[in-house]
């Protein structure tokens, strides 16, 4: 019973010290020098300095930082701590700037203890509360606008033609996609957006590169085969693997290979995003897709800039 009460009173009394008041050295007297945290297969595990980071990290974005211990459950060597934390972003965090709002997220920490100290933790907690507020997801509340009229709105906007494509272990694979940006030029970054539904769309979840290829003006066979559900759509076609081993179309205007970064669930899409790692282009006119139809930019008249 001493035993219980003094682990929950040197966890309440530590957390408040590191995570409410940024005294970091309280954890020393509860934390193992071997100290791990772990939090998730995809999270690197955390030892006691780099946990301390993270928390300082919370402290300067969220300097109100005030975590409540809600219930804490013991059972011989291990902990449950359920935790509630509050706080006003205001500060950079995850490249966000500050939004002044208040933000609040909860979770649990599963300590094992060895001896009088936690050798080990795990940690659970819902990234969603805090994503929200910073504005990097939004969950819809508006009722959705009519398909056609989104529809109608997108065959205003002009578009190339690119073939995305990927090695799917020695198999080409590829598909017609007009739904590619660049992100930003410092780094190389840009993005293609691939249906869920799409037969490419296993091979490029399974790949670490894929390839774009800008088509040109005389390329509209290769936009049809490459937007129809044939069997080998390589048949027949000149390409090659780029210096990273993506397939990229001969007689295109400009190739990129990318090196996929996040591949985000957004609706019926999957957002792939990247880094460029391979780049060329040729004196070459792109196909332009527009309203349905395609279209020779060479035959366009220029307008005075
Ligand atoms: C001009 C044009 C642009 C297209 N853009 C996209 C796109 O951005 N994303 C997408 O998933 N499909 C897009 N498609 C549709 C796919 O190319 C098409 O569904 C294809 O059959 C998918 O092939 P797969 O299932 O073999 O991968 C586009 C089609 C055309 C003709």
């Amino acid at each position: 019973m001493t035993k219980t009460l003094d682990r929950t009173v040197r966890i309440r009394s530590a957390w408040r010290a590191a995570w409410d008041h940024g005294r970091f050295e309280a954890l020393d007297g509860l934390l193992s020098p071997r100290y791990v945290r772990r939090r998730g297969p995809a999270a690197t595990a955390q030892d006691r300095d780099t946990f301390k980071d993270s928390i300082r990290a919370v402290r300067l974005a969220f300097p109100d930082l005030r975590t409540e211990i809600e219930e804490i459950v013991e059972d011989g060597d291990r902990i449950a701590v359920r935790w509630r934390s509050t706080g006003h972003h205001t500060a950079p965090f995850l490249g966000v700037p500050p939004t002044g709002r208040p933000v609040e997220v909860a979770g649990a920490t599963f300590s094992r203890f060895d001896g009088p100290e936690v050798a080990e933790e795990w940690v659970t907690w819902d990234p969603r509360q805090l994503l929200e507020v910073l504005g990097v997801i939004t969950t819809t509340k508006e009722a959705a606008v009519d398909a056609d009229l989104v529809r109608g709105v997108h065959r205003k906007f002009i578009t190339g033609v690119t073939v995305v494509t990927t090695d799917d272990d020695g198999t080409p694979k590829g598909l017609a996609v007009n739904a590619f940006s660049s992100i930003s030029l410092d780094p190389p970054m840009v993005l293609v957006c691939v249906q869920n539904s799409s037969s490419t769309h296993p091979a490029l979840h399974r790949a670490s590169h894929l390839g774009i290829s800008i088509l040109a003006a005389d390329q509209l066979d290769v936009a049809r085969t490459f937007a129809s559900k044939a069997e080998d759509k390589f048949a027949g076609l000149a390409w090659t693997p780029g210096p990273h081993g993506a397939p990229l179309i001969g007689g295109s205007c400009a190739q990129l290979e990318v090196e996929i970064g996040e591949r985000l669930q957004a609706g019926s899409h999957t957002v792939f995003t990247g880094r460029v790692v391979s780049a060329r282009h040729d004196d070459l006119a792109p196909l332009v897709y527009s309203g349905g139809g395609f279209f020779d930019i060479s035959q366009t008249a220029p307008l005075p800039w």
